[in-house]
């Protein structure tokens, strides 16, 4: 199973970034310690990680006919791209959104995701456990 986890705008700062809300953990931490996970040892997993929504949308496309789903932690864009929705629902590859802080607790305005619908979860407020509660509904799913 090939899947591919895109985080969006400023996740590449964790660790350092408002580490009371979003944990001490860097994006190689995760990454490091989602790899450690036996099991999960017969996924194919890619991290592509983008400050840039056009990369983010050309990621998307990529996907179509080589990943057979995707984990996406969009950050802010979560909260007003409609293109990066739009994406989502074109390419038609099972997405999951996750999110490591809960957005349903904090300003009005990350309440607001404009991706929940096209994807087939949301996972938020898990930290990190987020990313491997996701690929393991992805396991599931595909078994
Ligand atoms: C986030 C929540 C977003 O509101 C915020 O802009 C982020 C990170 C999260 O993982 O909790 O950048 O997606």
């Amino acid at each position: 199973m090939k899947i591919l986890i895109i985080n969006g705008p400023n996740l590449n700062l964790l660790g350092s970034r408002e580490p009371e809300i979003y944990g001490k953990d860097t994006l190689d931490d995760i990454k490091v310690w989602i790899d450690s996970k036996p099991e999960l040892q017969k996924i194919d997993l890619e991290w592509f990680q983008s400050n840039h929504e056009g990369k983010i949308i050309d990621k998307l496309h990529y996907c179509v006919g080589k990943k057979n789903a995707i984990i996406i932690n969009p950050g802010a864009l979560t909260h007003y791209s409609i293109s990066i929705r739009d994406a989502i629902s074109s390419i038609k590859i099972p997405t999951i959104e996750v999110h490591l802080s809960n957005i349903d607790e904090r300003e009005e305005f990350r309440k607001n995701s404009v991706i929940k619908d096209v994807c087939i979860h949301q996972i938020s407020g898990k930290g990190k456990q987020g990313y491997f509660i996701a690929l393991k509904l992805l396991i599931e799913k595909f078994k």
